[in-house]
This record gives structure tokens, sequence and C-alpha cells, in this order.
């Protein structure tokens, strides 16, 4: 028999840090914090099971309507990620690419944050797509302001606008589509994430809070992932 296959793109909603702290009476930050160690070893365990691409949502855009000292702790501890984590990422030969709009992260951020993309655009190895200040509506009403100024230039006809096209204007363009979307935290809404992306993806829903994931628990979605028939709109390949 074939071996079952492993997604190649898997897209995580990291949620659930603010609750793994009030069940331990400690701070919102705590929690947050210790939703960025879930991060290194989800990252570690993808890069063991030959997962291709591992998109990760770290920050919406309707993130920015919460206090503003949370916002500060959350691109405080992603400029603290950045640091720690650069050298590692770049000596396992990870290929770290953001997804977002640039526009509101405070300007230190996002110049280290452009500096570890660079530094690590030449690696081979596994995609990780950092999703920081994004939103699918976003995603989708920028790709196609984009073609329409295409059109509008006389550079493309609109009869040319196909779902490649639009495709190709997304964030994403050069990934491919997410196989396996997976949101911890007992929440089961895609809360604007990759929304055109995840037209076909398997979803996998856990109540485990994000801070308390890891190898464990993708592993567990994996194998339900593997389980799963992905017929697109026809019939399982044995019918006739
Ligand atoms: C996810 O954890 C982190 C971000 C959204 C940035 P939450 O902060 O949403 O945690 P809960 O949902 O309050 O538990
Ligand atoms: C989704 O989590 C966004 C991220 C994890 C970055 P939220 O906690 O913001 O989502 P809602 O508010 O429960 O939909
Ligand atoms: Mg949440």
């Amino acid at each position: 028999m074939e071996e079952p296959k492993v997604p190649r793109h898997v897209a995580i909603i990291m949620d659930g840090n603010g609750r793994w702290a009030q069940r331990r009476n400690l701070t919102r930050a705590e929690g947050h914090r210790a939703g960025m160690a879930a991060l290194r070893r989800v990252v570690e365990a993808c890069d063991k099971l030959g997962i291709e691409v591992l998109t990760v949502y770290g920050f919406s855009t309707e993130n920015w309507k919460r206090p503003r000292s949370e916002v500060t702790v959350l691109m405080d501890l992603l400029l603290e990620w950045i640091r720690k984590e650069r050298d590692e990422l770049i000596q396992r030969n990870i290929q770290v690419r953001v997804i977002g709009g640039p526009g509101r992260l405070p300007p230190r951020t996002r110049q280290e944050l452009d500096e570890l993309v660079s530094a690590t655009s030449g690696n081979t190895g596994h995609v990780l797509c950092l999703a920081l200040n994004y939103g699918g509506r976003r995603d989708i009403t920028e790709a196609a302001r984009r073609l329409g100024e295409r059109v509008r230039r006389g550079a493309m006809d609109p009869a040319d606008i196909d779902e490649s096209a639009v495709a190709g204007e997304l964030m994403t363009a050069g990934l491919p589509d997410p196989d396996l979307l997976i949101r911890p935290s007992g929440e089961m809404r895609v809360s604007n994430f990759l929304l055109w992306q995840m037209a076909y993806a398997e979803l996998w829903f856990t109540p485990v809070l994000w801070p308390d994931f890891g190898a464990e628990q993708l592993e567990e979605a994996i194998r339900v992932y593997q389980s799963r028939d992905r017929r697109y709109g026809g019939l399982r390949e044995e019918e006739p």
C-alpha cells in the first residue's frame, strides 16, 4: 500500500494563549510567551515530518482592536522571537516568509522581520510563513485592486482575470494552498485567515490551547488528515 501522504502545507491559527494564562492565574503576556514556545516546538516537528510549508496566524487585522497594552506585548514578543530564533532558522535551512500588511507593525519590528526574510530567502528547506497583520479579506481586496490597476494601465484584459491570476496576486503567491487547517482552543471558526486559499483545506479543531500544543497534537491532526477522503467535488477514486 502507498504510504499515506503528509500534507504539503499546514496552516495553524495559534489561538488560546489568553485562556491558557487565565486558567493558571498568569498574565495574558505570559500566555503569549508560552505560545511562542509552542511555535518553536511545532516548527521543529514540521521539519521532522517533512511538511513543506507551515503558515501560522500570529496577528490578524482585527487584533488591533485589543487594548494597546496587549498589542504592545505581542509586538515586543514578536521582536524577541525574531532575535531568538534567527540563527537557528538560518541554520535549519528554513525559509521565512511574511504575509500581511507591513503598515502598522512597529518600524523596528518590520525592519528586523525584513532582515530575517532576506537572510533566509536563499534557504531551501521548509517554508515558515508568518501571518502578521493578516486578514483574508484584505488579501483578496488588495489582489483585486492590483488586478484593476493592471487593467487600467492596459497591461491586462479583464477577460484574463481567472483564478490563477487572482491567486498570483495574493500574499501567498507561489505557495501551495493549505491542505490542513488546524485551530486549537476549541473555537470553530476561521477568523479571517486564508479565506481564498483554504477553499479545499481539511479542517481540524482541538480543544487543546495553543501553549499546550506540540508534536503530539500535530501528529494527531495529520493522522486524521490522512484518513480524510479529499474529493474536491468529484467522486471517490474507486467509484465509477
Ligand atoms: C492567540 O491567543 C494570540 C493572538 C490572537 C494574537 P488569544 O490571545 O486570542 O487567546 P484567547 O483566545 O484569549 O484565549
Ligand atoms: C485569531 O484568533 C487570530 C490569531 C490567532 C492571530 P482570535 O482570538 O483573534 O480570533 P477570534 O476573535 O476568537 O475570532
Ligand atoms: Mg483568541
